[in-house]
């Protein structure tokens, strides 16, 4: 199983339940990107995020008035929030991104937090894109943000494994985050299409230490399109019908290429 491109749903759904139970309070306190989206969309409008996971981004817009639908196809994912976004408002819509028809249009269609990276062949890049275009309502908008390539992101190297984060969870255990990256070389391969496209395998760890000492450990590898451009983004765009606005390289509004994000706000080209 070392192909990402023979990555199954099954796959990915093992690796989401091992990360679910700790996602809120792994990526819970990041909130820049909630706030930038705040600043984007409008109270009263239509938002649809597609792979929402635990409605970290889903649950503040709706409690901000946008009217929000939130689609991922992972049941782990969902059930971590499940709960709270049905309280916030939010409509939950179990599904996958790649082939969704809703019978509704949205002012903002989002990819939040490098969801977009779960995307691996060309295939469907593309088609997620068209479902987005699909979606959107005359004058509305898509806003994609992904993480910014980094050298190392196609170095090929020994995968270190580096502690990312001690915290102490809402049971009062002590958790330990440890990842690594590595990159997939020669691996992906499987079709001339997706010869440019680098994939690296992420390896999550989660060590939650008991009271009793007993460490229980949670494991996670699965694979994400890196080193994404935004020469290559603006390509796929246009194949979709669709136009880019503004670029951006981090939630406070940096230029694109100056920060550890890519941020694309896009149009409908018709
Ligand atoms: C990095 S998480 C982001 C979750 C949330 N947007 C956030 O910012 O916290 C990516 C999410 O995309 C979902 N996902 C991946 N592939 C998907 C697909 N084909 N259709 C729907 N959801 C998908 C995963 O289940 C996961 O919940």
């Amino acid at each position: 199983m070392d192909d990402p491109l023979n990555w199954s749903g099954d796959d990915q759904e093992r690796a989401l339940r091992a990360i679910a139970p700790w996602y809120d309070l792994d990526f819970g306190p990041l909130s820049d990107d909630v706030a930038m989206l705040l600043e984007l969309t409008g109270p009263g409008q239509r938002v649809l995020e597609l792979g929402a996971g635990s409605g970290r981004i889903a649950v503040p817009l709706a409690l901000n008035d946008r009217s929000v639908t939130a689609v991922d196809s992972s049941d782990a994912m969902l059930g971590v929030g499940q709960d709270r976004m049905r309280e916030a408002g939010v409509d939950v819509a179990p599904g996958d991104m790649r082939c969704l028809r809703l019978d509704a249009q949205f002012d903002w269609v989002v990819f939040g937090l490098s969801t977009f990276q779960h995307l691996l062949s060309r295939k469907d890049q593309l088609a997620s894109l068209r479902v987005a275009e699909r979606h959107l309502a005359d004058g509305g908008r898509l806003v994609i943000d992904w993480t910014a390539p980094r050298p190392d992101d196609i170095e090929p190297s020994p995968a270190i494994i580096h502690q990312e984060w001690v915290r102490q969870s809402e049971a009062g255990e002590v958790v330990t985050k440890s990842a690594c990256q590595e990159l997939a070389l020669d691996r992906y391969y499987g079709d001339a299409l997706d010869r440019a496209l680098p994939i690296a395998w992420i390896t999550y760890q989660y060590d939650a230490t008991e009271d009793t000492g007993r460490v229980r450990r949670s494991l996670a590898r699965f694979p994400l399109r890196v080193n994404l451009n935004a020469g290559e983004m603006a390509g796929l765009l246009a194949v979709c019908g669709l136009r880019p606005l503004d670029w951006y390289g981090s939630w406070d509004y940096a230029p694109a290429g100056d920060g550890e994000r890519l941020i694309v706000v896009a149009e409908s080209a018709s």
